[in-house]
């Protein structure tokens, strides 16, 4: 019997679980953790309900946990004792734009997603520690911003397997246009969070090889960047489910993560029997792809490098907008201070409308 626990009950949550109902032809347990009893009810019901459609042996169980510090989420961790944890919550929602709009998610819009970077390692430090506490031998894997979030963690000691989604999505997006060519051979893209939409800078575009060849990325992403957000999570969801079975199975996967053991961005990994690998075209070294990711990061408003979170772009601009509490680079041990600053502001601006942003400040 293989255990997942997935932390989380929001959209992502959600989709993932209701893919491994769909996927799962071994004997799973999902335990799904979540604030709100009804809706982590709804879910594992739904889940149970597909299973059974399906004929696919998982098991769904719902925990409430009303409150997810460190020392709440190792005692769900220590009960489970999964093979792998998938954490799907953040304190930023990326719905937030089109459920609440306001003064600050129009500041989060131009600044670029990159400025949220404190938030979403909120819940994933958290998460991660929980693992590393009270069940170390458990791969965890970070769904919130991993491309940036992972390295964090990893700078602050904690260890992390992987993100799921963004890189993944994306050469799945190029696969599936690929299968209209018989003569395509194997696929290995690096792309970072930014390429889910095209770069404002086209020499910023994700690299593409396939048979061991440069392509051009363009052609192969166009069509998955006009998908709206909310239809992307249904490749999202099924990739991350797909994901977790690959991880912990015994046959060696090739395929595309983002963050993994807490690389900046995306790349071509194998997985399997509990061990991720880098699977870089020929003639690219581990420090090309990383130097790559990094000034993609750039391009994404924040970077990681070794200890040091540096905001960059319009974040760079508008952050001393804001006031002096929320410096432009700090090290990750000043994260949870800077996070309480930006955190006083975004209570600030959620309370003006985006238009009273726009005129205020720029
Ligand atoms: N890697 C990818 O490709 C990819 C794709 C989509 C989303 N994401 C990321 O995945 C994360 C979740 O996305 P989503 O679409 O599921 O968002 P969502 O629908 O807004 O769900 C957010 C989740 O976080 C929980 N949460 C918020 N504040 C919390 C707190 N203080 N303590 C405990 N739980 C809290 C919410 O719980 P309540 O419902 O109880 O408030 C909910 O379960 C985000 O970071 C998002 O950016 C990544």
């Amino acid at each position: 019997m293989t255990d997942f626990l997935v932390l989380g009950s929001g959209s992502l949550a959600r989709v993932v679980c209701y893919s491994l109902a769909a996927v799962a032809t071994r004997p799973i347990r999902v335990t799904v953790v979540g604030r709100d009893a009804s809706v982590v009810g709804e879910i594992g019901q739904v889940s149970r309900v597909r299973a059974a459609t399906g004929g696919n042996p998982v098991t769904f169980r719902g925990i409430t946990l009303p409150t997810w510090r460190t020392e709440d989420l190792a005692s769900v961790v220590a009960e489970v004792v999964p093979d792998a944890v998938l954490l799907c919550a953040s304190t930023q929602s990326p719905w937030e734009g089109t459920a609440r709009p306001s003064a600050w998610t129009e500041f989060t819009r131009r600044a670029g997603f990159g400025v949220t970077l404190p938030f979403h390692v909120e819940l994933a430090e958290a998460a991660a520690r929980a693992v590393a506490e009270a069940a170390p031998d458990s791969l965890f894997l970070n769904a919130a911003f991993p491309d940036a979030v992972n390295p964090v963690l990893s700078a602050l000691g904690i260890p992390v397997f992987a993100g799921i989604g963004n890189v993944a999505v994306l050469a799945a997006a190029a696969r599936a246009r690929l299968a209209e060519d018989a003569e395509a051979g194997e696929l290995a893209m690096l792309a970072h969070h930014l390429h889910l939409h095209a770069p404002a800078n086209p020499d910023h575009e994700a690299v593409v090889y396939v048979a061991g060849k440069r392509v051009p990325a363009v052609p192969l992403l166009e069509a998955q960047r006009r998908v709206r957000r909310q239809e992307a999570n249904q490749v999202t969801g099924l990739s991350a489910a797909r994901t977790l079975f690959d991880v912990v199975g015994d046959a060696t996967v090739h395929t595309h993560l983002p963050g993994p053991m807490g690389r900046p961005g995306g790349y071509p990994v194998t997985v399997g029997s509990r061990r991720i690998a880098l699977r870089l075209p020929a003639g690219v070294t581990e420090d090309d792809a990383v130097a790559a990711n990094q000034v993609w990061a750039e391009q994404d408003s924040v970077s990681v490098e070794r200890d040091r979170i540096r905001f960059t772009g319009a974040a760079a601009t508008m952050l001393p907008e804001l006031g002096p509490d929320v410096p432009v680079e700090f090290p990750v041990r000043d994260l949870a201070e800077v996070r309480a600053a930006l955190s006083r502001h975004r209570e600030l601006l959620r309370g003006r409308g985006p238009d009273d942003f726009r005129t205020r400040v720029v």
